[in-house]
């Protein structure tokens, strides 16, 4: 879908060929061709029940479609070990965050991401590991949350700590389901702001964040996919995808989508 100027598979990312998953007899995702290159950065929005949620579990190898392939930074799921490629991929989705044990402290759940596992019991860390999830909580503006429960953090924070979480881990390929959920408008900002640093690096190869708003777009972030009923219904550089016209006809409600700077914001439209 967005093929690259005389580009080679090996320089994508993520590569979801004619994907397809069917649960309780009905596609939640269907024909999903899409593409993300290394270097790219790319939002996904869409209604309630698009699919985004499903598209980004296929995408971190926690689902496997019922049709179509899958290569993950240029290997295809399937044909390897996915507990090896897991270590290689950030995830921060609700669903993972309900397993973390709530009793772990925000360290812990930090530093277990070093085996990718969600509790640090089989392990033992050493100075430098312990230094690495404190710069990366630190990151994310939770110093000072260290020591306490995972369970009597707030949303916000728990997000937070999820994503300090897998950049403990240097992911190359960074997929973000919702990050700023919960989050206060203070905190948004701040998220934004470090999602934009981040996206400046290097590295994670490859980012895609979900999001309901798009207030919540960092700045960096060139490419959108609009999802709606399981399909993509725009996908590529993300100033025509996120169009008033593109998103009113997903939502299916008039939507006036402004622009200022590297920011977006969208209100409905008063077509009366
Ligand atoms: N295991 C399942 N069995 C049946 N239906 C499912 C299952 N998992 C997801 N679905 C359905 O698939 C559709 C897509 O779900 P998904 O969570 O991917 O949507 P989403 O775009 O992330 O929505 P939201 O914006 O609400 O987070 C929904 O209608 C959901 O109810
Ligand atoms: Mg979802």
């Amino acid at each position: 879908m967005n093929e690259g100027l005389g580009g080679s598979p090996a320089a994508d990312v993520l590569r979801l060929d004619g994907v397809g998953v069917r649960r309780a007899g009905r596609w939640i995702l269907a024909e999903i061709d899409w593409h993300v290159r290394a270097g790219e950065r790319w939002i996904v929005v869409g209604p309630n029940g698009a699919g985004k949620s499903t598209l980004l579990a296929v995408a971190s190898t926690y689902l496997w479609p019922t049709s179509g392939s899958v290569s993950v930074l240029g290997a295809r799921i399937g044909a390897v070990d996915a507990r090896e490629l897991r270590r290689r991929v950030g995830y921060v989705s609700a669903a993972l965050g309900d397993q973390i044990d709530e009793r772990l402290t925000a360290s812990e759940v930090v530093l277990s991401a070093r085996d990718a596992a969600l509790a640090p019991w089989w392990s033992t860390y050493g100075t430098e590991d312990r230094r690495r999830a404190a710069a990366a909580l630190d990151r994310m503006g939770c110093a000072g949350l260290e020591d306490r429960t995972f369970g009597s953090l707030s949303s916000g924070e728990r997000q937070r700590v999820q994503i300090a979480r897998t950049l403990m881990a240097e992911p190359e390929l960074l997929l973000l389901d919702e990050p700023a959920a919960g989050l206060d408008l203070g905190a948004r900002e701040a998220l934004v702001g470090r999602l934009a640093a981040l996206a400046r690096k290097a590295s994670p190869a490859g980012i895609v964040l979900v999001t309901h708003h798009l207030e919540e777009i960092p700045p960096g972030f060139g490419h959108a996919a609009v999802l709606a009923g399981g399909r993509i219904a725009a996908a590529g550089l993300i100033g025509p995808t996120l169009s008033s016209d593109v998103l009113s006809k997903a939502y299916g409600v008039p939507l006036s989508v402004t622009r200022m700077g590297e920011r977006f914001a969208a209100i409905g439209r008063d077509d009366r």
